[in-house]
């Protein structure tokens, strides 16, 4: 999906990442796209709307209207007239003007006025965009059907090191094609989809509990995949940090057992399901309802099997499509072959914790896919991409 002809408003707000809308600008343009730059008050501190002008080929807009001859820019014509509101840099304080409806500028009351995809690329400190607040915001924003592209980490301006990093234009560039893409074909409209995804966790007392290292980072992207394709997504979701992404209804859950009854249900009416979860094969025979006193002993927590969910599933098929995760750290193709046929998957996406880049927590994966045709092996990707070669299999099984 190429650029060429469409229409995106690239809003810019009063981030030190705003340098970097300027080669946002230029990468947008030289792909064909036609741009119009809108800026906060606060932005034109961190780059100047000569700069931005000179890049879009256009007068940026910041103000309702020109004091000097009482032009009007109408946010409602900007809006109908894009295919994309592209918010980025988006500061904590827009991303939260946005999710409240506050319309104090011309960004935020275009933002209100846009009948277009919108995205919103975020960027700030590390502690600003982990707080509840943003993350709140966020979640809000993706349930409305705001696209987010995730910031990266890395270095900050404010020298510290974690998440908060505008994503590199290029990488911005990416995603706007994709959500454009996404946004037109439509393969698997009419379609439901349910992804389970990230770790389950399983109480020993009203304090403690059993997990695992799961993030939820690839039931997450196999789920916006998904929902990008049109179909009706339900992303059954043990704890995570994560944003819902765009389009999706997400169900939160903790311990195997609320899993196994959400999925057991959102299965009766699903042409699908992806069981991307991690989830505990044990939890304690009994929950303690107060915290464990510590004493001079050693203590023993006895553990009984949970129910396999995806093996639940797997019984009752009936024509549906059911894919499986095998996450291995030995004898990885056998094992997941074994699962392949004992939980009656069309196909297992194995990855191995012994391949660099792969399994828990990073933006990357290397995985294999298995059938009962043979096996499909895939360099190591972007989880996104992942997602995307999963998507484009259970699309082929589709047909
Ligand atoms: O047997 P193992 O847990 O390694 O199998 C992994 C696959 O089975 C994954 O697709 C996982 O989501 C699913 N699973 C499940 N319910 C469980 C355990 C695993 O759905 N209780």
């Amino acid at each position: 999906m190429q650029l060429k002809g469409k229409h995106i408003i690239l809003g810019i707000t009063g981030s030190i990442a705003a340098y970097k809308a300027a080669m946002l600008c230029r990468l947008l343009v030289k792909e064909g796209a036609e741009v119009r730059v809108i800026m906060t008050p606060l932005a034109k501190q961190f780059i100047t709307p000569l700069t931005m002008a000179t890049l879009s080929k256009h007068p940026i807009l910041v103000e309702f209207f020109n004091p000097e001859n009482g032009e009007w820019n109408s946010h409602v014509s900007l809006g109908e007239w894009a295919d994309m509101l592209l918010i980025a840099p988006a500061t904590a304080n827009t991303l939260a003007k946005m999710t409240t409806g506050i319309a104090d500028n011309l960004l935020l009351t275009t933002y209100l006025s846009a009948r277009s995809v919108v995205a919103v690329a975020p960027a700030m400190d590390l502690d600003m965009y982990a707080h509840i607040t943003t993350q709140q915001n966020l979640r809000t924003l993706a349930e409305r059907g705001v696209a987010i592209i995730e910031p990266e980490a890395g270095e900050l301006a404010s020298g510290l090191v974690g998440k908060g990093r505008m994503a590199e234009p290029e990488e911005i560039v990416e995603q706007v094609k994709t959500i454009l893409a996404g946004n037109q074909t439509k393969s698997l409209t009419g379609k439901r989809y349910f992804v389970t995804a990230g770790a389950t966790i399983e109480p020993i007392d009203p304090v403690r509990y059993i997990t695992n290292h799961s993030t939820g980072k690839m039931g997450y992207a196999i789920a916006e995949e998904l929902a990008k394709r049109g179909a009706e997504v339900k992303l059954i979701s043990g704890r995570t940090i994560l944003p819902t992404p765009t389009g999706v209804e997400r169900i939160d859950v903790l311990s195997a057992a609320d899993m196994y009854n959400a999925a057991v249900e959102a299965w009766r009416e699903a042409d699908g399901a992806v069981m991307c979860a991690a989830v505990a094969d044990y939890t304690p025979a009994v929950v303690a309802d107060k915290k464990l006193k510590k004493s001079d002993d050693d203590l023993r927590i006895e553990l009984v099997r949970t129910k396999d969910i995806a093996h639940e599933l797997g019984k009752c098929k009936e024509g549906r499509t059911l894919v499986g995760f095998a996450l291995e750290t030995d004898n990885e193709e056998a094992n997941a072959e074994g699962k392949l046929e004992r939980k009656n998957f069309d196909f297992v996406v194995l990855n191995s914790l012994r391949d660099k880049g792969a399994g828990f927590g990073g933006d990357t994966n290397k995985v294999t896919l298995i059938d009962r045709n043979g096996r499909e092996e895939h360099p190591l990707m972007s989880k996104r991409e992942v997602a995307a070669v999963i998507v484009d299999k259970i699309e082929k099984l589709n047909k």
